[in-house]
């Protein structure tokens, strides 16, 4: 795994958006995979600008987004059908048939999680998954003990997630029971990973997924299967880590071929 720590949030973003910027420049017609919550935002504004002023075209990629609330209409402010487009598809110039997200309205969750599963085989697999961690360590909605070899599918949430996601609604019980998420065996078919996390309230999580035992109590430990998985930390986000040294001096010593061409 390879751990990226910069000083601050907006550095998190840079240094992200030049990762997936330098990706889509080698390959236009990328198969992205996409966030909701609050840690890709800036990321998404950091390649948004790229856009606006010519330096990235995302006109021909793909996007499949991890995962989407249960029982939400698709219109719905906080629906991630509404926020990928708000803050994703929009900004980005994605065209929208290209992009796709899990169907939390349909009654048949397993057949739409079948047909998720489909979509991105149709898709040839997706290239670049950028990820968040929930402070319990989920990636995805695939909360503590989801399987590694897990699918796309309905999985019902955390009370801790659904305190933390209270912000984005009126109250705490307007924040849906349940979810469709990509799997942690879906994620790992990625052929990239990329994780970004900032400030102190994922400190413990981010511990337990790069230096903890790999274990399903934290989903997000998963990366440490994956043979390309990047994760981008702020100072904040790292406080917990034992050999932050050592992820440093590894950084100062990248051969200059690993480093995205931008950065
Ligand atoms: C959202 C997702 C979740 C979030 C995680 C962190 O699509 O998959 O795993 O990445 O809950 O949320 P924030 O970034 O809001 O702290």
């Amino acid at each position: 795994m390879d751990v990226i720590i910069v000083e601050d949030a907006a550095a998190v973003a840079e240094r992200a958006a030049a990762q997936i910027a330098a990706r889509i420049a080698a390959k236009p017609n990328a198969v992205l995979g996409v966030a909701t919550g609050s840690s890709p935002v800036g990321t998404y504004e950091a390649l948004a600008a790229r856009v606006r002023d010519g330096r990235l075209d995302c006109s021909a990629v793909s996007a499949f987004a991890l995962d989407e609330y249960a029982g939400l209409p698709l219109t719905h402010p906080e629906a991630y059908h509404e926020v990928i487009r708000r803050t994703v598809t929009e900004p980005l110039g994605l065209d929208p048939a290209r992009v796709n997200v899990p169907d939390g309205s349909a009654s048949d969750l397993a057949a739409a999680g079948e047909d998720y599963e489909r979509r991105i085989a149709a898709a040839g697999g997706v290239d670049l998954q950028l990820l968040g961690i929930g402070a319990n360590g989920h990636i995805g909605f695939n909360e503590p003990c989801s399987s590694f070899a897990s699918r796309t599918r309905m999985k019902t949430l955390a009370p801790q997630t659904r305190e933390d996601n209270a912000r984005f609604f009126a109250s705490l019980d307007d924040v849906p029971l349940h979810c469709i998420t990509q799997g942690l065996g879906t994620i790992l078919d990625a052929r990239e990973l990329l994780l970004v996390a900032q400030g102190e309230g994922k400190a413990e999580a981010v511990a337990a997924m790069i230096e903890g035992p790999v274990a399903s109590i934290c989903p997000a430990s998963a990366l440490q299967l994956h043979a390309r998985a990047t994760v981008i930390i702020d100072r904040a986000a790292a406080s917990r880590l034992r050999l932050v040294d050592y992820y440093e001096h590894v950084q100062r010593h990248q051969p200059a071929n690993r480093i995205p061409a931008e950065v």
